[in-house]
């Protein structure tokens, strides 16, 4: 994840917004439930200021270590194929995290880059949510209960669309 080559973002003007969409739920429960954690950590933080900003940072590093080591252990009881090229991701995002958090704390870096980085989280967390964790959520499945995992998405045009 390249936080510094982000671009500017402003958010001055406007509240920036980062919602759960059910798009994300990967079909389990544990895994779910520490995403919309994460969405609402990731909102919060791009939406700190000077004063919230290094607390918001050691939330989402908080829950990020837990989320990630969690994600971890159920791949390797699991033997997950792809589990070197997952456990990679999660450290480039622990490393960005961390150094972002430990420069602001310095006041070697600004608000507005705290906020690249939030922005960047937000931007990476779908992608790898329906690539990399979904991928891990199917292969639980089958091999805890010999079966995909039921996914439930709420959706207005599905149900419109049945009547
Ligand atoms: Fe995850
Ligand atoms: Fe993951």
């Amino acid at each position: 994840m390249e936080i510094f080559n982000e671009q500017v973002v402003h958010t001055k003007q406007q509240a920036s917004e980062f919602n759960w969409d059910d798009s994300m739920l990967v079909g389990h429960e544990a895994i779910d439930e520490t995403h919309r954690e994460f969405v609402t950590l990731a909102a919060t933080l791009i939406n700190c200021s000077d004063i919230s900003a290094v607390q918001s940072l050691i939330d989402i590093e908080l829950h990020i270590l837990l989320h990630f080591d969690n994600e971890k252990a159920m791949m390797e009881r699991t033997e997950f194929p792809a589990m070197d090229c997952h456990i990679d991701e999660h450290n480039k995002v622990i490393q960005a995290v961390q150094q972002v958090r430990e420069l602001y704390s310095n006041g070697k870096v600004k608000l507005n880059d705290v906020k690249r980085l939030a922005k960047a989280l937000i931007d990476w967390f779908p992608g790898h949510v329906i690539y990399m964790d979904s991928a891990l959520s199917t292969w639980f499945s089958k091999k805890s209960y010999n079966g995909a995992p039921v996914v439930f998405r709420r959706s207005i045009t599905n149900h419109l669309s049945e009547k």
